[in-house]
């Protein structure tokens, strides 16, 4: 036996060895990021955050059609008794519709296994906290420029007319305008509706009201 130099020569090696096998759980995690953006069309990462889909964020051995607030589960997940390990998200995001069937998740599912894998440990990570996720859901409502806080909404004719908070009028076709609800904290205040742009083409927009409530009392039948 050689005793001297063997020591820290294979202590090198581990050292290599444990820092090749990061830089590759590092690799898969930034994969597994990019596959995740074919999630977030749906679901947002942030706690409490319920979208389309159910907030993501600690999904990571949770039970199937728990998260909290979250009251459009099917009854199917919700009966499915699943507990959301690496082998059920696996067979989940290989097909959503073969596991579970008659869930209301809009979604195909994806053939390759690597893929599969890296937005798996990417969910793992994610839950446990290691990475932090953009979330690029939807915004803040409570904090909005004076560009858009509508302060009024006349309608006349087939259009409405929109006065933001930096006075300026903007008209719509009434078939390219939106009213929406967003109930939740991060929705905007009571009685301050906010214009969002919707899509790439300008002359179409979205007005997002705290409550549905709110919709017909704030739009006023009035020409100019
Ligand atoms: C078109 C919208 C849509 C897309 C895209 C989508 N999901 Fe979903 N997802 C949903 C809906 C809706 C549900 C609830 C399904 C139900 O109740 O049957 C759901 C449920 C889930 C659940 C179960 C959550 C729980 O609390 O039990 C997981 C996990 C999940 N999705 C992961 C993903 C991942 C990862 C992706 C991206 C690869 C993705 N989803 C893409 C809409 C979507």
């Amino acid at each position: 036996m050689l005793p001297g130099p063997t020591r820290p020569a294979s202590a090198a090696v581990l050292a290599a060895l444990a820092f090749s096998a990061s830089a590759r759980a590092e690799e898969d995690l930034v994969r597994g990021a990019q596959a995740a953006r074919a999630c977030m069309a749906c679901h947002a990462f942030s706690p409490g955050r319920h979208m389309t889909g159910p907030s993501l964020a600690g999904v990571w051995g949770r039970k199937a059609g728990t998260a909290e607030g979250f009251v459009r589960y099917s009854d199917a997940l919700k009966r499915s008794g699943l507990v959301w390990d690496k082998r059920n998200l696996d067979a989940w995001l290989k097909n959503p519709a073969a596991l579970v069937p008659g869930n209301a998740m809009g979604f195909p599912g994806i053939a390759d296994t690597r893929t599969r894998a890296d937005l798996v440990s990417y969910l793992e990570a994610v839950s446990a906290g290691r990475v932090t996720v953009p979330d690029r859901g939807l915004p803040n409502l409570k904090v909005v420029d004076t560009a858009s806080r509508v302060t009024t909404i006349r309608y006349c004719g087939d259009a409405y007319r929109l006065t933001t908070a930096d006075q300026k009028t903007h008209i719509f076709w009434e078939f390219n305008l939106r009213f929406k609800t967003d109930g939740s904290a991060d929705g905007p205040p009571a009685g301050e509706p906010v214009l969002v742009g919707t899509g790439m083409q300008g002359d179409r927009a979205a007005v997002v009201f705290a409550r549905p409530e709110e919709i017909s009392s704030f739009i006023r039948r009035q020409c100019p």
